[in-house]
Order: C-alpha cells, then sequence, then structure tokens
C-alpha cells in the first residue's frame, strides 16, 4: 500500500508528531492533492490548542495549501491529474442548515468540511479535497511564496473589497502579522490611504515598504484618536489576536464605517453610543469561497503582491508552528513539502 507522511496534533495541547498513513483514495466529488507548500496560521492554533469544543483528534492542521492534483474522484468535474490547486480553509457557516437556525454555528454542516479543522488538511505529503473547495493557481505564482495566500491572503483581500471603502478612503489595517502584512499591500493597491496599526515601532519599516502610507504605533498613542485626527477609518481590517488591543481601536471609525473582525479575540465590547452616533458597524469576516481565492491570486499576480515567508521543512512543523505563535517570524510561515 502506497504511504503518505502527516504532521498530526494528536490532541488539544499536544505536540504535533510525525505519523506515515496509507495514501487515502478520493471519494466522490473530491480529489488527492500531492501537497507542495502549506501555510502555518494562526488559526491552526483551534486544532492544535484545541479553542473549539467538539474537535476530533487526531488531526492533520493546515489550511494554506498549494499542490498538485494527484488522484481524481468519482463524479468530479473539470479537475484533472497534475493541476496546479490551492485549498483554502474554506467557508464559514451556512446560515441554512439545521444547526445554524439554531445557532450553533461551529456546528454547521460546512463548517463540518473545513481543511484542517474537521477534515485534514495540508501539513502532509498528501491530502484529500472536496472539489468546490478548489482554486486555481496561475503558473507564475510559486507554491512555497503562494501557499499564505489562501487564507492569509484571501481573508484581507476578500474583507477589504467588501468593506465598502472607496479609492482614497481612509483604511487601517489592524495587526501586521500574517494577515496584516498582506492586508496592508492589498489596501494599498486598492487604492485606500492605508494605515497600518501595530504595538510598537518593529514592523514600521516593513510596513511602509509594503505599502503603508500611514503609520501608528498603539503604544505610544491612542490608536483611535490618531485615526480621527486623519478623519477616521472607513474601513478598520481588524486582524490582531488581542481583545483589548481590537476594542482600543474601534473608536477610530469614521462615519458609516465598518470594523471587520478577522481576529479570533472571544467577546468584544464596543462603545454603543459612539457606533449608533456614526451610523458605524462592527462585522465579523471569514475568509471566502475557492472563487474568492482564485480572485485573490489573479489579482496578487496583476500588482505584484507577495507574501514574506520564512519557510520550514515540513517535519519541521512543531518549530514552524512555534515561530508563528511567538510573533517574531517575518511575517508568514510555510512548511515546504517535498513528498
Ligand atoms: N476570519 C478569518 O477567516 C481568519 C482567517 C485567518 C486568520 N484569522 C485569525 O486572524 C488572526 C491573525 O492571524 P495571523 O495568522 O495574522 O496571526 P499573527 O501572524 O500571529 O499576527 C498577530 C497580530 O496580532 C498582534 N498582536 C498579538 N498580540 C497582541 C497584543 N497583545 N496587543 C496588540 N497586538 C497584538 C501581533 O502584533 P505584534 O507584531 O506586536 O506581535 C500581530 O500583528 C488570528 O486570530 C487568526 O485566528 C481569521
Ligand atoms: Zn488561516
Amino acid at each position: 500500500m502506497p504511504k503518505m507522511r502527516a504532521m498530526v496534533s494528536p490532541g488539544p495541547g499536544q505536540p504535533l508528531r510525525l505519523e506515515e498513513r496509507d495514501l487515502p483514495a478520493p471519494g466522490a466529488h473530491e480529489v488527492r492533492v500531492r501537497v507542495q507548500a502549506c501555510g502555518v496560521c494562526h488559526s491552526d492554533a483551534i486544532v492544535v490548542e484545541g479553542h473549539m469544543p467538539g474537535l476530533s483528534y487526531p488531526r492533520v492542521p493546515g489550511h494554506e495549501v498549494i499542490g498538485l492534483v494527484d488522484a481524481v474522484g468519482p463524479d468530479v468535474e473539470g479537475w484533472r491529474v497534475g493541476e496546479r490547486v490551492g485549498v483554502g480553509w474554506f467557508p464559514g457557516a451556512c446560515g441554512r442548515c439545521g444547526h445554524c437556525r439554531r445557532g450553533e454555528t461551529f456546528a454547521c454542516e460546512v463548517i463540518q468540511g473545513a481543511t484542517g479543522l474537521t477534515r485534514d488538511g495540508g501539513y502532509a505529503t498528501h491530502m484529500v479535497a472536496h472539489a468546490s473547495a478548489l482554486a486555481r493557481v496561475p503558473d507564475e505564482l510559486d507554491a512555497v511564496e503562494s501557499a499564505p495566500l489562501l487564507c492569509a491572503g484571501v481573508t484581507t483581500f476578500n474583507a477589504l473589497r467588501n468593506s465598502g471603502a472607496r479609492g482614497g478612503d481612509v483604511v487601517a489595517v489592524h495587526g501586521v502579522g500574517g494577515l496584516g502584512h498582506l492586508g496592508v499591500q492589498f489596501a494599498a493597491r486598492l487604492g485606500f490611504r492605508t494605515v497600518a496599526v501595530n504595538r510598537g515601532r518593529d514592523k514600521e519599516a516593513l510596513a511602509r515598504s509594503l505599502g503603508a502610507h500611514e503609520y501608528i504605533d498603539s503604544e505610544a498613542q491612542d490608536p483611535a484618536a490618531a485615526l480621527q485626527a486623519m478623519g477616521g477609518a472607513r474601513a478598520i481590517i481588524a486582524t490582531v489576536t488581542n481583545r483589548e488591543a481590537m476594542e482600543a481601536v474601534s473608536r477610530g471609525l469614521a462615519v458609516n464605517g465598518t470594523l471587520l473582525v478577522i481576529g479570533a479575540v472571544g467577546p468584544l465590547t464596543v462603545d454603543s453610543m459612539d457606533l449608533l452616533q456614526k451610523r458605524a458597524a462592527v462585522k465579523g469576516w471569514y475568509s471566502g469561497t475557492s472563487a474568492d481565492s482564485e480572485d485573490t491570486l489573479s489579482f496578487c499576480k496583476l500588482q505584484a503582491i507577495s507574501s514574506m515567508n520564512e519557510v520550514f521543512p515540513f517535519e519541521q512543523a512543531q518549530a514552524a508552528y512555534d515561530r508563528m505563535l511567538s510573533g517574531k517570524a517575518r511575517f508568514r510561515v510555510v512548511l515546504r513539502i517535498d513528498g
């Protein structure tokens, strides 16, 4: 029986371990992907640390995958062996199934198919993906360089283009990490007056080199007041992983502004008076669909946008994950998988 290798999360809070497994056969509507690269996202902590109730283990994390179609299951249309594909985390709750109607969104049938969360992901030489989750990857884009576009990229690009902001508007990207450093590039190329917000000055020069027109050090000054001094932000793309930090920036919205909550920070408190006086909004945002991923990849090719990555061999997935969690990576960590 041919084999594959995977870095597996054995259970909440346990270190990743290398496992050899039988090569899985794709089922109906599925393809098997030979993984070439997989980004390491802060959201992988949901599985590795066990932040979500009801997850089952062992689980292979990883939802920023680029690879080649290796086998095609029954009833798959439009995909052939050898084609380049990207696989992302895949949509949030559908809003229609029985679980969603009862408010149990984490049990939603769509989320039950989420790559690296409820089905095995890309910290592996091979994975099986639902055909509807596949995005075509342009030939010009390198797998290792571009894998982060399948989550960090699509999430920030899609949030920005659906934010209601128009060319010239002030748009803040809060958090200059894996997601934020791409968010800054997208915001600048989409024509917004782009403001990067992060604690300290360490990342200022890099943020400016990626296209930020302004930089706010959220430790040295009140970030909301600094945004108000610029006229207020039409959109804030909040990618920080800290609740208080996100709350502190929320008053920086302009009239009709929208805070797009991307970072998973638990309960969030905002000032109702501030919101109602401005007709401002707070809105959650998940990444997008495979069609959104294809749009993201095309836009990156068109505008020469790329992820700045630190690359680790796949067997060192634990070190790569620890590096991501440390916040010291500049900016995304990516696993290179040589098969
Ligand atoms: N909605 C979605 O679909 C979606 C998709 C992907 C990821 N996410 C979530 O988005 C968040 C960001 O992911 P990522 O991979 O970009 O993470 P990351 O690379 O670890 O970046 C985290 C960012 O948060 C900042 N931060 C951390 N602790 C902070 C604190 N105490 N005060 C102020 N700022 C702080 C970091 O600032 P420093 O540079 O100062 O450390 C950094 O800019 C995570 O919560 C992840 O789960 C959501
Ligand atoms: Zn992610």
